[in-house]
């Protein structure tokens, strides 16, 4: 997964691409690089390892300018990070070619070119797709025939521009199962991987359906279907923000997350709840039809997402709706039986997760009675490829750490279980209650926020730390998954969770004075076990660092009550995410990682 952009305009699009390649990184961030058409017509290509500041001072240092580029930030798949193996890759000066996704027949492809006299200059699989073209464009062909002649050799998921001075004043794109987008100008066009990086010169896009093949020039756009008509696809304006990829005051985008969620939170709820119900009719009518017929829910999703999926399995359940549920890169490649009335839930931040998208593809004929995604992005594909959709509304979140995104999914789950048990009889004092849980929620997040300085205090304790557990029980225990996930990809910290019941059975073996426990104790029937469990870690030398909602009398290290009053059972896993969020933070801020960027991660893994 990596990102995308390009443009053809009137003026110098080099600064187009660049704030457009910052804007990508949460795609991949291992290198970058930018070639553009110079005043005599020749392509000129700049690449550097690491990030795209490092590309941009390259390209600063440069007078070059140019009407006519394409540009790439990379989340390595074939071939180490390295400049070498950064895009654009090249065939001499004849073509040059951004992609995102993997060819899965490189090797072969990269043998037969070897053997016709092409030499190789990267390990990456991209690099056969520039040889691929040059060696149609060597014999006559125009780009756009090199390019529609090239993506018919070319197994696996592509998302790939090209430019060539031999066909000089056009950008060719195409796509299969990767996703890119065209964004329309005046007498200036452009292409990327999302909107987003495209948002300071246009708000009209066109998504390219898989096998699309379009010829991008200054005058308009010509896209043709993979049966080669040409197609209009429907140009949509984008409602995204352009402020809302910007960090504010705030040091890094994953605290102006963080902080932001009372508000996306409240975002989330706005037209679905009113005076203490819920408002179905927001729902639409087909999502209405789909939860009349449910019985089962299936519910597929990877990182974050899956664990807001196994948050959801509890509360189902509680009102008597079995649920599975299953990260994507499992539940896509497994033979699976589909209970009768089965619902297929995806969650996804992005809609553009790999395996997510491939799990939803791939369940067509397995006789679910439909789809439904819960999503964060209305562009995407999952978006479009779902039967029905429940947007969550965070915003954008560019922080590789999700945090947002989590919050508001399960939100979003917690209204569709409310739709779910009105059809099992909910009671209207019930449901007032559960709806009433969810207002309040904006509020109790606030005030978990103000503990920020004492969390930070307690991030101290992990500075010297290698491993941290997690525990926690019932629907915290996929809370403590998520509070173990975002320590360790933030401050590559080895964080593990566990049910806390299970301790006994392995893990209480790692626990000594160098291990921190965290775990997050709410006020519900399974608090005095929880205890038991933690008096066992501490017995063993373990430091405990503790979640609270009530003063119990725990006299164990390091407490933080969260000051509330009330909790309601049913949102508590939404509150006390977030101290747990915070935890993560202020221990990567003392570790001086890179916290919106982690090391080898990407925001958006649209690769298997
Ligand atoms: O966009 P998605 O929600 O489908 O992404 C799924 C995971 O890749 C994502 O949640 C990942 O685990 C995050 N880095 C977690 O913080």
């Amino acid at each position: 997964m990596c990102g995308i952009v390009g443009a053809i305009a009137e003026r110098n699009v080099l600064p187009i691409l660049m704030e457009g390649l910052q804007r990508l990184e949460y795609r991949g961030y291992d290198s970058a690089g930018v070639a553009v058409r110079d005043v005599d017509g020749e392509l000129k290509r700049f690449r550097s390892l690491g990030k795209v500041t490092e590309l941009k001072k390259l390209v600063d240092s440069s007078d070059i300018s140019g009407d006519l580029g394409i540009a790439h930030t990379r989340w390595a798949t074939h071939g180490v990070p390295a400049e070498r193996n950064a895009h654009p890759q090249m065939s001499g000066v004849r073509v040059a070619v951004v992609h995102n996704g993997i060819i899965e027949n490189h090797s072969e492809l990269r043998d037969r070119l070897t053997a016709l006299g092409y030499s190789f200059t990267s390990e990456t699989d991209t690099e056969v797709i520039a040889h691929l073209m040059a060696d149609k464009l060597e014999s006559g062909r125009a780009l756009f025939d090199a390019v529609v002649e090239t993506a018919a050799e070319l197994k696996g998921a592509y998302a790939l521009a090209a430019a060539s001075p031999e066909d000089g004043d056009r950008i060719v794109v195409t796509r299969e199962g990767s996703p890119l987008v065209i964004g329309l100008g005046e007498r200036e066009n452009f292409i990327a991987s999302d909107v987003t990086a495209l948002l300071p010169v246009t708000r009209k896009f066109i998504f390219l359906e898989d096998g699309d093949v379009a010829e991008v020039r200054r005058d308009g756009v010509s896209i043709y279907n993979s049966g080669g008509e040409e197609v209009r696809r429907e140009i949509k304006e984008s409602t995204l923000s352009n402020s809302s990829v910007d960090k504010g005051p705030y040091a890094h985008y994953m605290l102006k997350e963080i902080f932001e969620q009372p508000g996306v939170i409240s975002e989330t709820l706005e037209g679905r709840i009113h005076n203490g119900r819920l408002l179905e009719a927001s729902f639409g009518h087909e999502t209405a039809a789909l939860l009349d017929k449910t019985r089962h829910v299936q519910i597929v999703a990877c990182g974050t997402s899956y664990h807001a999926g196994m948050v959801a399995r509890y509360w189902l359940e509680e009102i008597g709706i079995p649920c599975s549920v299953e990260v994507a890169s499992e539940y896509r490649y497994r033979k699976v039986v589909v209970p009768e009335g089965s619902l297929l839930i995806t969650i996804s931040q992005s809609g553009e997760t790999a395996d997510t998208l491939a799990a939803l593809r791939g369940s067509q004929d397995q006789g679910h009675i439909g789809t439904l995604c819960v999503c964060n992005v209305p562009e995407s594909s999952l978006v479009r490829e779902s039967d029905v959709c429940f947007m969550t509304r965070a915003g954008t979140e560019i922080g590789v750490a999700s945090t947002k995104a989590f919050t508001t999914q399960l939100v979003a789950l917690r209204l569709l279980l409310i739709a779910l048990a009105r059809r099992r009889g909910l009671a209207s004092e019930q449901e007032e209650k559960m709806v009433n849980e969810l207002h309040a929620l904006p509020r109790q997040v606030e005030v978990v926020l103000q503990l920020g300085d004492k969390i930070e205090k307690m991030a101290q304790g992990f500075s010297d730390k290698q491993n941290a557990l997690f525990l926690g029980r019932g629907a915290f225990y996929p809370v403590a998954m998520e509070g173990a996930l975002k320590l360790k990809e933030i401050s590559y910290i080895h964080a593990e969770a566990y049910p806390a019941g299970e301790l006994k059975h392995g893990p209480l073996a790692l626990v000594d004075a160098s291990m921190p426990v965290v775990c997050a104790l709410p006020d519900d029937p399974l608090l005095e076990k929880v205890l038991s469990n933690l008096q066992e870690v501490r017995a063993r030398g373990g430091e405990l660092f503790l979640f609270s909602d009530h003063k119990v009398n725990i006299g164990l290290d390091h407490y933080q009550n969260l000051t509330l009053s009330d909790i309601y059972p049913g949102t508590a896993p939404i509150v006390y995410t977030v101290p747990l969020q915070l935890l993560a933070y202020y221990v990567a801020v003392i570790k001086e990682t890179d916290i919106d960027q982690p090391r080898n991660l990407a925001k958006s893994v649209t690769v298997e």
